[in-house]
């Protein structure tokens, strides 16, 4: 096999497409699979940017050797040290055992700490740079995009940013490397989920990087997943700079909710369709038993609007709402607006939980909270469906 996919003159690109994978990091689904992205610079000096989850490592290094073409790998440079990135380092290292290993120095602790590597390793800083022949490669500092440690490089001959997870998604290349390759339709609401579920704790650190990124000429982001970007740059560093503000990007309602037998689900319906009328197209329903989390924090990082509705279960909220607020306290998504609905059958008492998650989560609330005793009747139909107005009115 000879190996030459590039993303420019002197850069080879390596995508391992993982099919089989259900869950990234065993918490958010991948219904469209998981890439794992690696480049290689050709120079006067070889340069393997990151490696893969171990499960690729033969494919990657195979790939790899065919590129290399009998040149030696002089340099490492590792960009992130999860395991979806770093996990072959120690096998690399076996089969090129001079290979320096090029990082920062909370990487180099991370490398001894995963890999027990301390030899053959170069600590760098934002103000060393990596001669290879015909440029020098410069490093960025992005730390908690996603860890700590997480560093971009910048190849000013190519005008290429290597920028680790960020701009990346979920799902598989199928062919298809660079973004003007790939349908934005599916891309680019991947994209938020994957940012919004891993890095979206970070919005300040990732406004802290966008900006550094903003000084440097930039003519091809590649990240360690997802599509290569040359076509659309501008819209996707748009998306992280209204994410990392946690900006909605569109008004409208996401309606959390659930429901045991039905009764409250009847209610969120009746409120949905009151929401509509009253001229509100983005309506977004996740009953909490067939949703998943990661669904909702996506949703709620890009719409301005939350309903939360929740039955009473053992005098307390329905368990799986407490999991999907708790995660959503843990991204610290401000700026929403957001209506409460507590519903129950002796004892609905909902109401009070809900509003102290609201609290938590700093999003102003719209009315006052509703309560629902086993089913709508006559008055609080009337009630659901004026509350949707009000929601609309409130979001519009
Ligand atoms: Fe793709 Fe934070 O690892």
């Amino acid at each position: 096999m000879r190996y030459n996919f590039k993303v420019n003159d002197s850069t080879f690109y390596f995508a391992q497409n993982d099919r089989k994978i259900e869950l990234f990091e065993h918490l958010y689904p991948t219904p469209r699979g998981m890439a794992y992205n690696n480049y290689l610079i050709k120079d006067e000096k070889t340069v393997l940017f990151d490696t893969v989850d171990r499960e690729f490592s033969e494919r990657l290094f195979g790939q790899q050797l065919s590129a290399l073409d009998g040149a030696p790998l002089d340099y490492l440079v590792v960009h992130h040290m999860e395991p979806d990135h770093s996990g072959s380092i120690h096998l690399l290292r076996t089969l090129f055992p001079n290979v320096q290993i090029v990082g920062n120095k909370k990487t180099l602790a991370m490398l001894k700490g995963y890999h027990n590597i301390t030899e053959g390793v170069i600590e760098v800083d934002e103000k060393t740079g990596l001669n290879i022949g015909s440029r020098t490669l410069q490093f960025v500092f992005a730390p908690m995009l996603h860890w700590p440690e997480v560093m971009f490089t910048y190849d000013p001959l190519e005008k290429t940013l290597f920028s680790a997870d960020a701009f990346g998604c979920f799902g598989t290349m199928d062919g298809g490397y660079f973004d003007d390759e790939q349908d934005m339709g599916w891309v680019l609401p991947e994209a938020r989920r994957y940012y919004s579920n891993i890095v979206g704790k970070y919005g300040s650190f990732t406004l802290k990087g966008l900006e550094k990124a903003s000084q440097l000429e930039i003519k091809t982001i590649c990240p360690l997943h997802g599509p290569v970007w040359r076509t659309h740059i501008a819209d996707i560093i748009g998306l992280y700079q209204k994410w990392g503000a946690y900006e909605p990007e569109e008004k409208g309602v996401v309606i959390i909710y659930g429901s045991m037998y039905g009764n409250t689900d009847e209610v969120a319906d009746f409120l949905a369709r009151s929401i509509a009328a009253h001229g509100m197209k983005n309506v977004r329903m996740h009953h909490m038993a067939h949703s998943t989390a990661s669904e909702v924090i996506s949703d709620v990082f890009k719409y301005s609007g939350v309903v939360l509705a929740s039955p009473t279960y053992n005098n307390e909220l329905w368990p799986p709402m407490r999991y999907v607020l708790d995660t959503l306290v843990s991204r610290g998504i401000p700026n929403r607006k957001c209506a409460i609905i507590g519903s129950g059958t002796w004892n609905p008492n909902t109401m009070k939980p809900l509003a102290e998650y609201v609290e938590k989560l700093k999003w102003e609330q719209i009315g006052e909270p509703l309560k629902i005793l086993m089913s709508m009747d006559e008055v609080t139909s009337e009630a659901v469906w004026n509350l949707g107005k009000q929601i609309a009115d409130a979001i519009k």
